[in-house]
């Protein structure tokens, strides 16, 4: 595919979360050596970039070029994903009685969720920095569609999911030519596993934050939303955390806006849903010590939220504390009763992550703890025809 981009990027170093120290941007790094932290990308925010070039820009996340990493706009690897739509769930606010809520709609980009944005990214990254083998532990998303890009880039693919995915996650890998490995257990056992694998370390581990790319095609939802909504930001955004890069990449999003003078005005409440099932988030709040050994993990119905021990935790932490966010946990039942919900009175099949948005706005509003006057926004992150499996029909 030919894509216009502004012939630049804006990117000049790879930074440690925690310390800030600068890392080269020009070669492969994976992660901060020096905390044991992510990496993110830092550009040069003082460039001349206005709104209005973005008219010029193409219907992808690629708009937002000159924010990406990616240097030379060959290296390019697009299947048409980011401007997903956003509109309002009118019918389920209706029959609840609740303000107006919109849902942006990841469902639609290629692979039928959010992770073709951060995969589209670092896939053009490895692209532009020699890579030909890749490796990923997931949930099941990820990995789909790190198998769709790689297969359009000619990189390969090696995909490490738990055994228990539905059917379709892996199906689709080993369309897309990946090599699909199964291990019994969640995201951490596959890690594990990849890990083994790459010993010799002949592979780009593109494992959630242990690379600085994905995170930056995440953020572009953030960017999304500003524009899609005429630069006024909504007063709470409602996400479904499991590694939590899109929590963060969206905060970064609205940072990264506010230097480059696109927005001012105060940012939304973040706030992140888990599942019962796998909450670190909820212990971690309580206690940043010892939350690893307050609880044992169970996979979800939720595939993408059964992450247990996420490296950007100190990261998703911040997010939520600096934008005076809180983390919630909802039961297998509601999420259930949530994707049905939705699927009868507006005709969306959406993943079950996405459902645990709309039930975590239902509670927050019933507690006052968002109000009727709020704008609020719930990522959709993905596509419920790849859960199918995941429901039992009596
Ligand atoms: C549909 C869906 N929603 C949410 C998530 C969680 O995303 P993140 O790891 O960026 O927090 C995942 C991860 O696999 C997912 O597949």
């Amino acid at each position: 595919m030919t894509i216009s981009t502004c012939p630049f990027t804006s990117a000049i170093a790879l930074t440690c979360s925690s310390c800030k120290k600068a890392y080269p941007f020009s070669s492969i790094q994976t992660f901060a050596l020096c905390c044991n932290q992510p990496l993110v990308v830092t550009y040069n925010y003082s460039v001349k970039l206005s709104k209005a070039s973005l008219l010029h820009q193409p219907d992808s996340l690629w708009r937002y070029a000159a924010m990406l990493p990616v240097i030379d706009p060959q290296h390019i690897v697009t299947l048409g994903e980011g401007m997903t739509p956003v509109y309002p769930l009118h019918k389920m606010t209706n029959r609840y009685g609740l303000a107006d809520v919109l849902l942006k709609d990841e469902s639609c980009n290629p692979t039928g969720s959010f992770k073709a944005r951060g995969l589209s990214v670092a896939v053009s990254k490895a692209k532009e920095l020699g890579i030909t083998k890749c490796i990923i532990p997931t949930a099941g998303n990820a990995g789909g569609a790190l198998a769709a890009y790689c297969a359009n880039a000619g990189i390969g693919c090696t995909v490490v999911m738990p055994r228990h995915t539905p059917a379709v996650f892996k199906q689709e890998c080993l369309l897309y030519g990946a090599n699909l490995v199964l291990v019994d257990g969640l995201i951490h056992d596959c890690a594990q596993k990849a890990m083994e694998i790459n010993a010799d370390k002949c592979y780009f581990d593109v494992s959630t934050l242990k690379e600085p790319y994905r995170l930056e095609g995440k953020k572009t939802m953030g960017y999304e939303i500003a524009e899609q909504l005429n630069w006024q930001l909504p007063d709470v955004i409602i996400y479904p955390a499991g590694g939590g890069t899109g929590l963060i990449g969206i905060w970064k999003a609205f940072k990264e806006m506010q230097l480059l003078g696109w927005i001012d005005g105060p940012l939304p409440r973040m706030i992140a849903v888990q599942s019962a099932q796998c909450a670190p988030l909820l212990y971690a709040q309580k206690d940043i010590r010892h939350w690893k050994s307050h609880f044992t993990p169970q996979p979800t119905i939720a595939n993408g939220l059964a992450v247990p021990y996420p490296f950007g935790m100190t990261m998703m932490l911040a997010v939520l504390n600096e934008s005076g966010g809180m983390a919630l946990a909802l039961s297998e039942a509601e999420i259930i009763d949530g994707v049905k919900e939705i699927a009868r009175n507006e005709g969306l099949l959406i993943a079950p992550e996405g459902a645990a948005t709309w039930k975590a706005y239902v509670h927050l509003s019933r507690n006052h703890a968002i109000l009727p006057s709020e704008k609020v926004l719930l990522l959709n992150t993905g596509s419920g025809y790849k859960y199918l499996d995941n429901y039992s029909y009596t």
